[in-house]
């Protein structure tokens, strides 16, 4: 498939790089929006590796998807500083909200909810991204403001 003829190329292209493979899940995420299954036995194949041990770094990460993200994509920061400051509330108020959980799709295609662990504004915790930029204390009031924005 032309698929794993681009996931071969871009293989090729990386594989003399010290530690490929991330570069190579990157490169490959962006090309197609996320790791499309048949990809990480490509990649496994070029670098030597079982599919579970590409399967396994794929998601460790939580930057690499599985499946294509919705037109929005909201990441709540997890991490230490924001949990302390009502990270998990917040978590579960988007998660009702959207009936998703973390790491999926609205059943409209429309939003992603992801997980991210410190985006780097600990002090104005909790801290969100909303389709790549960054907004600190996020109160449940802000959360239903860019719930509305995003059309939730
Ligand atoms: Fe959330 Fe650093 S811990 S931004």
């Amino acid at each position: 498939k032309d698929q794993n003829v681009r996931v071969e190329a871009i293989c090729d292209q990386m594989i003399t790089m010290e530690g490929p493979l991330l570069p190579i899940l990157h490169e490959v995420q962006e090309e197609f929006g996320h790791i499309p299954e048949g990809a990480l036995q490509t990649i496994a194949k070029k670098l030597n590796l079982s599919r579970a041990e590409v399967h396994g770094v794929a998601s460790f990460y939580h930057d690499f998807r599985e499946e294509k993200a919705g037109k929005h994509v909201i990441k709540i920061c997890r991490a230490e500083a924001c949990q302390a400051m009502g990270a998990d509330a917040l978590g579960d108020q988007v998660r009702r909200h959207l009936k998703v959980d973390w790491s999926q799709t609205t059943s409209d295609r429309k939003i992603t909810l992801e997980p991210v662990f410190c985006l780097g504004l600990c002090a104005c915790a909790p801290a969100a991204m909303v389709d790549g930029k960054v907004v600190g204390r996020v109160t449940r009031d802000r959360m239903n403001r860019i719930l509305d924005e995003v059309g939730a």
